[in-house]
């Protein structure tokens, strides 16, 4: 029987993730359809059960209703509980189970993907919100030298950091405390790019063979790869890679097969 899925969020039209997922259902012979569920703020919970009395068998959830899903959810991984988010909701019965794949997704880009190495290096986080913190936990779990956490409100940085104290290495820090910090991958996690804006890092942040990495993705260069560009990264690189690999660890929560990740990258970049 053809199962159900899709990407609920708002705005959601514009999503890859239809794409993505027929791609992978595809590649592996999988029986399922996937769909875009545009939710009007409010609406989530409603929309929710709908989809499960209408027989769907699992969700991705987008902006802005991560907290929403965690909230509903009956049970939750450890990866979600940490986010304290969720992004993949799964429906069995009566149950409904939350977990979150972002910050894994993140990792295997930049492990896995780009080749990086993150043990034993200096890694800068850029932002204190829901981006943020879903990727902190799985950043931790590589044993980077340390991560520091700048945010424009040192304040968030500092309690997204204590959360995490224990977990390693973990310091905030506002931007003007960055200069000379020898960071080897610096990773954008702000939403400034949404509004035209660059978050506010000085060049001299940048080790030597330094990698900046933003969790946006776009036609073009954003503005904070433009900036790593030309502040002397060897490697600036988008969240496409971020996007499908979240997805394919969606895909294996649900149906138990981990997809190939390298012919839909390819092919989603073409179609930008
Ligand atoms: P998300 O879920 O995408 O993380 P969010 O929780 O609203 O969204 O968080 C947005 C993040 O981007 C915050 O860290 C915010 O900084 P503040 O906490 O100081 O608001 C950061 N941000 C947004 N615009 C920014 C800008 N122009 N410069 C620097 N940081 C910015």
């Amino acid at each position: 029987m053809t199962e159900r899925y899709g990407v609920m969020g708002h705005p959601v039209a514009h999503s890859k993730s239809p794409f993505i997922h027929a791609s992978f259902a595809a590649q592996t012979s999988q029986d399922l359809v996937y769909e875009a569920i545009h939710v009007k703020p409010g609406g989530f919970a409603e929309a929710v059960k709908a989809f499960r009395t209408a027989g769907g068998s699992g969700l991705n959830v987008t902006l802005p209703f991560k907290q929403e899903a965690f909230a509903l959810s009956q049970t939750l991984s450890h990866r979600a509980r940490r986010a304290g988010a969720v992004n993949t909701l799964s429906f069995d019965g009566e149950s409904v189970h939350g977990d979150n794949t972002d910050g894994v997704g993140l990792v295997r880009d930049l492990v896995s993907n780009l080749g990086l190495e993150i043990r034993s290096r200096r890694v800068l986080l850029l932002g204190a919100g829901g981006a943020a913190r879903g990727v902190l936990g799985p950043l931790l779990d590589e044993q980077p030298s340390e991560l520091v956490v700048a945010n424009r409100t040192v304040s968030s940085a500092v309690s997204l950091c204590q959360a995490f104290s224990g977990q390693g290495v973990v310091r905030s820090a506002g931007f003007d405390a960055l200069g000379n910090g020898a960071f080897d991958l610096v990773i954008n996690a702000t939403s400034a790019e949404v509004s035209g804006e660059l978050p506010p890092v000085p060049d001299s942040a940048l080790g030597r063979d330094a990698v900046v990495y933003d969790m946006m993705y776009g036609a073009a260069p954003t503005a904070f790869l433009r900036w790593g560009q030309a502040a002397g990264a060897r490697l600036a690189s988008d969240g496409l890679g971020m996007l499908v690999e979240q997805a394919a660890e969606s895909f294996f929560v649900w149906r138990g097969t981990r997809p190939e990740t390298a012919p839909v990258l390819e092919a989603l970049r073409q179609s930008l």
